[in-house]
């Protein structure tokens, strides 16, 4: 069987095609997935996606209606796929529950970093030949508070690595992670966390009770010191309440690998367009904050996963088998998500 694979990463192709040798032949194209793309996967009966492709209702209609009965999305969320439609349709929709949680907790310390001890800037001025220390000012880590927003499978080995450093560690969650609990972290609610922590770091999916969780209430009660970053979905944060918080000169330093409105953004190469988004323009602006392409999962190890699960949901799916990675199967909906 042939399958159509949306929005390829050149690093990501080989593995693809690799993993998928000797049972399924490939198509890998480089464009997202959405309104516009969608008429390309007619006649494919499976379809494979990844993080930013627009699976709303009219999207899928227009897959089921070119003869696609399954849909595999190649990442863990899926705040991006109209469940509800897909059931409707009878579709089949997989993804990937889990894989290394190390992948996106490493990089989001990467970020913390980089941004504490002003690396970016940094490097940037080495390579001039200006050694000057102006600015370049950061903070030990060490016996500051770290603020976990989301102790899951990601939260949990940020939490692992703060410790290693020997923060204070403070939590939030709708259930409290013994494994963190083990590492001295107190759970706090949500508003204190983000009044005591020094570091406050996004990991909770975005649903519609964790949008905006990071609104301008929240960015008001920060330290005005702080450090936030958010690896996990843009629309955690209310991106245009940060802008105003950076221009009254708070916060030290903000990470962001994903951003509310990066769709058609990241992943791309648009140094040569005209940037229309007020909002990350302005963003960029700052020096104290730094900008990724929702690269977190981007390793070896997790990418491999990632594939490997994405081949394991093809084969469920061709044998009529489900799995915990199924989200919806032949337009059934888990009892939970009814
Ligand atoms: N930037 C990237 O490349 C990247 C890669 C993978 C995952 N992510 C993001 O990281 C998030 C966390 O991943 P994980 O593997 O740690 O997930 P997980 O399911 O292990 O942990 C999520 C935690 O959030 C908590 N939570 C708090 N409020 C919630 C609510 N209202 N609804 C549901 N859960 C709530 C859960 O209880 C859970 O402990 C993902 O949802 C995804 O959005 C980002």
């Amino acid at each position: 069987m042939e399958i159509v694979a949306f929005g390829v990463q050149a690093d990501e192709r080989p593995l693809l095609e690799e993993a998928f040798d000797g049972h399924h032949q490939v198509r890998c194209l480089d464009v997202f997935l959405n309104r516009d793309t969608a008429p390309i996967a007619h006649g494919y009966e499976v379809v494979s996606t990844n993080v930013n492709a627009d699976l709303s209702a009219e999207v899928l209609q227009t897959l089921a209606a070119g003869g696609t009965k399954m849909v595999a999305q190649r990442s863990t969320g899926f705040n991006n796929i109209d469940l509800e439609a897909a059931a409707d349709l009878g579709l089949t929709i997989g993804r990937v529950s889990s894989y290394s949680p190390y992948a996106v907790a490493e990089f989001a310390w990467a970020l913390a970093l980089a941004v504490n001890r002003r690396l970016v800037r940094a490097a940037e001025r080495t390579r001039n030949f200006d050694f000057r220390l102006d600015g370049l000012m950061g903070r030990d880590l060490h016996g500051r508070t770290a603020g976990v927003v989301g102790t899951g499978r990601i939260g949990e080995a940020f939490t692992r690595i703060a410790h290693g450093f020997g923060m204070k560690l403070l939590g939030w969650d709708l259930a409290e992670n013994p494994e963190c609990v083990a590492l001295g972290m107190r759970y706090v609610p949500r508003e204190r966390l983000f009044a005591e922590a020094d570091l406050i770091t996004l990991h909770v999916p975005l649903v519609d009770d964790t949008r905006h969780l990071v609104d301008a209430a929240a960015l008001a009660a920060m330290k005005d010191d702080a450090i936030l970053i958010n690896s996990s979905r843009g629309g955690l944060v209310d991106t245009a309440a940060l802008v105003e918080t950076l221009k009254a000169g708070r916060l030290t330093g903000v990470g962001l690998d994903v951003y509310e409105e990066e769709a058609g953004l990241f992943f791309f190469d648009r140094s040569l367009d005209v940037i229309n988004d007020d909002t990350l323009a302005r963003l960029m602006t700052f020096a104290n904050v730094l900008v990724t392409s929702h690269q977190a999962y981007f390793t070896e190890e997790a990418v491999g996963q990632i594939i490997a699960t994405t081949v394991a949901n093809v084969e469920d799916h061709l044998a009529g088998r489900t799995s915990e990675h199924m989200l919806v199967t032949r337009g059934q909906l888990p009892a939970a998500a009814r």
